[in-house]
């Protein structure tokens, strides 16, 4: 039976990528049903609409979600970030943010293969916090970070089950214990607690600051990484730059209890300043639809898509080439 899956094609370059990621998935044999959403900055400009309530509850609606990018330059900061894919994010509760990193030996490391999970629903991203006598010389801006126990807890059990089916069974925690000592505790203590509840897992903590150091030089060092929104957020920019970079950076945002859609992206933007060129690498795009299939049953696709895409890693050429060179390889 085809999978439904509703597509935000979004603004610039995220049409372009989508498109490419479409074809492979097909090329690799799944069947999908597909609904086009017009949503973005140029929807938005518009209309004056960013994400109204009935989308959101059709979207509800399907298997999973794929979306390229959303963003142009006139929309204000905030407007898709906070409305469209938090808002997203939040209600439909895609608590997990699992990013995945791989790349060959360089001249900077021994090679990356780890995973990010990011927790996608808390923290500094909550919108906790307000100001307080706006614009004057008085003015007071607080932004809290929002942690519970049910959404650490769900979001580190997953983690711990992720590294489970892996061969290297190993899971670090990164956080900031020692300045962010409230939130950071009942991180480490969930931590602690669901750890015994899996003994054949290997754990570790590192600082975030030190994190930063250790993925740049070491990266071997890591499995599985779980972390809280605003760490994850910046980490696994880092991650991309120290795997291949932005056009190969895939992202999934899992519902696990599948009360719902996830919704799979690339990490990048809408790349404005390459939009309508062929420059842009649909390789992020492709590898986000593989973890859509994986999600939707569909492994042994997932798996022809992400080494047809390590097979043509050399390809170079038009968007759309490399999105045939990788859909021939499946
Ligand atoms: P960006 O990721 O769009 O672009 C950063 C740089 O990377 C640019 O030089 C771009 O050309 C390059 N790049 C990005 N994706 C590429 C690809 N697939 N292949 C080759 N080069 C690629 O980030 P930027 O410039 O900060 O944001 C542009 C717009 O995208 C903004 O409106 C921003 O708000 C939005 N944005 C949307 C996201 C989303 O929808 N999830 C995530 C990040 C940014
Ligand atoms: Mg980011």
């Amino acid at each position: 039976m085809a999978h439904r899956v509703g597509v935000i094609g979004g603004d610039g370059i995220g049409p372009e990528v989508t498109a490419e990621a479409l074809k492979v998935v097909r090329a690799a044999g799944v069947d999908l049903d597909t609904t086009d959403y017009d949503l973005g900055g140029r929807r938005y400009l518009s209309t004056g609409e960013v994400l109204p309530d009935e989308t959101l509850d059709e979207l509800r609606g399907y298997d999973a979600i794929l979306l390229g990018a959303v963003g142009t330059p006139d929309v204000p900061p905030g407007v898709l970030e906070r409305g469209l894919l938090l808002k997203m994010r939040f209600s439909l509760d895609l608590y997990v943010n699992l990013r995945p990193f791989k790349a060959g030996a360089s001249r900077y490391n021994d090679g990356v293969d780890f995973l990010v999970v990011r927790e996608n629903t808390e923290g500094t991203y909550a919108g906790e916090g307000g100001f307080l006598r706006h614009g004057t010389p008085n003015e007071v801006a607080t932004q809290g970070s929002v942690n519970t126990r049910l959404g650490v807890e769900r979001c580190i059990r997953y983690s711990f089950d992720l590294a489970r089916g892996r061969a290297r069974k190993h899971l670090t925690l990164v956080h900031k214990t020692n300045v962010l000592t409230f939130a950071g505790d009942l991180w480490q203590r969930t931590f602690d607690e669901v750890a015994a509840d899996y003994a054949d897992v290997e754990t570790a903590y590192n600082h975030v600051d030190a994190a930063c150091i250790y993925m740049v030089e070491n990266p071997a060092r890591y499995d599985v990484i779980v972390t809280d929104n605003l760490f994850g957020d910046i980490l696994t920019d880092l991650g991309g730059a120290v795997s291949g970079g932005i056009g190969r950076a895939a992202s999934a945002n899992l519902n696990p209890a599948r009360t719902g859609p996830s919704l799979f992206e690339p990490v990048h933007g809408s790349a404005p300043d390459i939009a309508g060129t062929g420059k842009a690498d649909p390789r992020a795009a492709v590898i986000s639809a593989a973890m859509m299939c994986d999600f939707l049953g569909e492994a042994d696709a997932s798996a022809r898509m992400l080494n047809a895409v390590d097979k043509t890693d050399d390809v170079e050429g038009t968007t759309s080439q490399i999105g045939d060179a990788i859909a021939a390889a499946c």
